[in-house]
């Protein structure tokens, strides 16, 4: 692909598998000093070695669950202790179990790992990103997001879980955070931006049914396409200065009419905020 981001650090979160993983391998390819976030040490290892093995900048990796709010926090504290500076940050790791499950937070998995996530990581590095200006977010999400509706009661799926159904609400979560995120950060010199990475054949299906992980491996793409449309969001020159967009094959497309509901966006924040304060 081309990029330079020498002197430039990037995180990835869900760096140690699928479109995470090659998109540390790319930014790193570039030349940035990577930094992978996995909750499984020995399989961050296994990745870090796998791409510093093949050249590039530093390859690092922070070891955290991010189901979990107090390793997020732990994670960001840690981060800040051995880097001094942030130019990428990417929110790319994401689970769809099965059946419904609680985090040690009393919080529904998807809604803390696919969004809430997302935002504490990002609100705990904000002012790191700042400080290296220009600086990048890129959250990822999907065009299963046009499938959802923000029903604000049912972000816990209390009521009923659909594994599926729950993953899309998620999506469209993280275009909300990430439209509301950029128009916060206007003038900040950070950019937000979001993108659909297209069905692509990973471990995301790794609890569905036989006939569905048969086709995500029969029709997906590979994990590098996947990832090509967030390395293009991190490291184009093309984009620099874009913000608050989703793209779609490194093009920019409109989401889904309800996404663009401002209120919703600053209610949702309002609650993610009340729901990641420290306790
Ligand atoms: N695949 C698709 O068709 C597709 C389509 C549209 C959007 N996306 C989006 O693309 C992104 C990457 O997904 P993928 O397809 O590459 O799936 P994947 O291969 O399952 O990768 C997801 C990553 O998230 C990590 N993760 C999950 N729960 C975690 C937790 N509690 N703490 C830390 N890390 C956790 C996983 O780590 P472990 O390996 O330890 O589980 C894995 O590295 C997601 O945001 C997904 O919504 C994917």
């Amino acid at each position: 692909m081309g990029y330079d981001l020498k002197g430039k650090t990037c995180l990835i979160t869900g760096g140690c598998g699928g479109i995470g993983f090659e998109t540390a391998r790319e930014l790193s390819r570039a030349g940035a000093t990577t930094v992978l976030v996995c909750r499984d040490k020995a399989r961050g290892e296994a990745a870090r070695s796998a791409i510093a093995g093949a050249g590039g900048g530093r390859v690092e990796t922070l070891a955290c669950d991010l189901a979990s709010q107090k390793k997020i926090r732990a994670l960001a504290k840690e981060f800040k202790r051995r880097f001094g500076a942030l130019h990428v940050l990417v929110n790319n790791a994401a689970a769809v179990p099965a059946r419904r499950t609680l985090t040690e937070d009393g919080l529904e998995m998807q809604f803390a790992v696919n969004h809430l996530a997302y935002f504490l990581l990002t609100g705990l590095l904000l002012d790191v990103l700042k400080a290296s200006a220009p600086a990048r977010i890129v959250n990822v999400s999907s065009g299963l997001h046009r499938r959802a509706h923000l029903d604000f009661g049912g972000l816990q799926a209390e009521k009923g879980y659909k594994g599926m159904a729950h993953y899309s609400l998620t999506k469209l979560l993280n275009i909300h955070f990430t439209y509301e995120l950029a128009r916060r950060l206007e003038g900040t010199g950070v950019t937000a931006n979001t993108l659909s990475p297209g069905f692509t054949a990973s471990g995301l299906g790794r609890n569905f049914g036989p006939v569905s992980r048969f086709v995500m491996k029969r029709f997906g793409r590979t994990a590098d396409k996947g990832a090509d449309t967030v390395v293009y969001l991190a490291a184009s020159p093309e984009v620099e200065g874009v913000t608050g967009a989703y793209f779609n094959k490194r093009n920019a497309e409109r989401t889904s009419p309800e996404s663009y509901d401002a209120a919703a966006a600053a209610r949702l924040w309002a609650l993610s905020e009340d729901l990641t304060r420290p306790r």
